[in-house]
């Protein structure tokens, strides 16, 4: 979270924005995965009814809303509720922490192909943006999973789908 906050600042001054909404941007990184951690079947429980059929792995993103709704604003809610799917109705904030979670350098997988994609953002913000969520819906497909209905339309929005 330490790291993905600190990518979202980074983010967010380099794109010039305001001192409290760099601030904003970081604290939605920090508090993204607060749930992470917690029992499966407590965060079920939590979870608004159209999030309780998510895998164990993914459903701390709409827990973690729920819990936060009353100390953060709508577009963190989305933002930190959708980090695990993707969302259509997402501004830049949400894309940002999506790109974020992926690219954050502590991850072990591929570190030099993330970096390489990291040095992008936010020069080129969409690009990057549209390459990542074309990778991770790949992935979930080469392994034969489902993809959420928010992942696809999440894409589509992206792909420039009317
Ligand atoms: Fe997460």
């Amino acid at each position: 979270m330490l790291r993905v906050g600190a990518l979202m600042a980074e983010w967010a001054a380099a794109l010039g924005l305001a001192q409290a909404e760099v601030a904003r941007w970081q604290r939605t990184g920090l508090l993204h995965d607060c749930l992470r951690d917690a029992p499966p079947e407590q965060l079920r429980g939590e979870a608004p009814a159209q999030f309780r059929e998510l895998s164990d792995a993914v459903l701390h993103g709409p827990a973690a809303a729920e819990r936060l709704a009353d100390s953060i604003d709508a577009e963190m809610a989305d933002a930190i509720r959708y980090h695990t799917l993707g969302y259509a109705g997402w501004d830049r904030l949400g894309c940002a922490l999506f790109l974020a979670d992926y690219l954050e350098p502590g991850r072990k997988w591929d570190p030099e192909g993330r970096a390489a994609l990291r040095a992008r953002v936010p020069g080129e913000f969409d690009a990057v943006l549209r390459e990542v969520v074309a990778e991770r819906l790949t992935r979930l497909i080469s392994h034969g999973k489902p993809v959420r209905p928010e992942s696809v339309a999440f894409w589509n929005r992206l792909a420039g789908a009317p």
